[in-house]
């Protein structure tokens, strides 16, 4: 993983729809080597160590000073580095959520110091103090997810009319993002299910029947273990819905272990999130058919630009002031564009956009 190139993408419309009113050229002034504190849920994932490092130089670039912790995926620890991070003086946080309803009491810690937040990626629920958001649209990439089932089993088009045997997988419960990436999916593939041509043999069809908590790739392969031994005897899972790499790793596990990817049993269509390495080396292996690609640069920059503009009061970048509601006010928003990757276009995606070269691949 390319973490260490983090090659500036042109934003300029974005950056100049940050100018305000009030653009004086305030730029340094009181800011210039303020304290940002930066919370990132885990290091078990690489694409949030690419963020941590990506958000720390967008910031370090614009001459703030940072402080990036990582939590161990454990909310009480998250809570615990944020209060850390609010006592030693820091100007603004930019959070990614473990559990997104324990943050309420030290997001008002920081209300009260007048520490402004910014939720990156995972929106923090319940709280009124959480000023922006940046992130994906995050329901656009269910409907890639779904979509790209559809598509590959000949559905979309009306070339097959199945019925194709599908499981579904969603991601953490106390990730506000796994119910948008199932809204998503499912704008696409409940009509197929209504009419029978997509079957859900384990009958696990309900959000809360199929989250994975904490996106565990472990948990994801019992869990389709389980359902092979219970509902496939001599029938055969055609695609599993997977909201996430990690997750997609371990249903390939499951799936390998039932003698899937050799004869008479070819790989599911199985989806994808985050381009992380061993999932796109994976996909060119025929394996794991496709993955959403998030473009964590522009993420960063957004976040970061967010994080400066709030601190000169200035304007924000922001982009959407309907679509997430945290349960007690609508944040404003930056979404930034998914992109779905597989075997036909990760060299132009991934390789020519330089995320990853072709030695990573290898
Ligand atoms: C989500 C995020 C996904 C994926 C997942 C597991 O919040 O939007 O891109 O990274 O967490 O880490």
């Amino acid at each position: 993983m390319k973490t260490s190139v983090v090659v500036p993408v042109t934003l300029a419309a974005l950056v100049l729809s940050g100018c305000g009113k009030n653009d004086d050229d305030n730029d340094g002034g009181e800011t210039a080597g303020a304290a940002i504190g930066v919370a990132m849920p885990t290091k078990s994932s690489e694409r949030w160590i690419a963020d941590g490092a990506n958000v720390k130089k967008e910031l370090e670039g614009k001459g703030y000073k940072v402080k990036l912790v990582f939590g161990e995926d454990d909310p009480d620890q998250q809570v615990s580095q944020i209060e850390n991070l609010i006592t030693q003086g820091v100007k603004a946080l930019v959070v990614a959520a473990i559990d997104n309803k324990s943050l309420n009491n030290v997001m008002q810690q920081a209300a009260d110091s007048d520490v402004p937040v910014i939720a990156y990626d995972r929106l923090i629920l319940g709280t009124a103090n959480v000023d922006y958001y940046a992130s994906f649209d995050n329901e656009k990439v269910g409907e890639m997810q779904g979509g790209y089932i559809a598509d590959k089993l000949g559905l979309r088009d009306g070339s097959k009319k199945g019925p194709f045997n599908i499981e579904l997988f969603a991601g953490s419960n106390d990730d506000n993002n796994t119910r948008y990436f199932f809204k998503g999916a499912m704008n696409v593939l409940q009509p197929y299910l209504d009419k029978k041509q997509l079957v859900v043999r384990s009958g696990q069809d309900k959000l809360n029947q199929i989250t994975t908590l904490r996106w565990d790739g472990g948990t994801a392969q019992k869990r389709m273990e389980d359902i092979l031994t219970s509902s496939y005897k001599s029938e055969k899972v055609d695609a599993v819905l997977s909201p996430y790499d990690g997750i997609s790793i371990g249903i390939i596990s499951a799936l390998k272990s039932d003698a899937y990817g050799s004869q008479g049993k070819p790989w599911p269509v199985i989806t994808g999130q985050d381009a992380e390495l061993a999932s796109v080396k994976s996909i060119i292996a025929d394996q794991q058919k496709q993955t959403v690609y998030k473009d964590l640069r522009k993420l960063a920059r957004v976040a970061a630009e967010m994080v400066d503009a709030t601190l000169k009061g200035k304007k924000p970048p922001i982009n959407d002031t309907k679509s997430y509601n945290n349960l007690v006010k609508v944040v404003p928003a930056y979404l930034l564009q998914p992109v779905s990757v597989d075997k036909a276009n990760y060299e132009k995606v991934l390789v020519e956009g330089g995320w990853y070269s072709e030695d990573d691949l290898k």
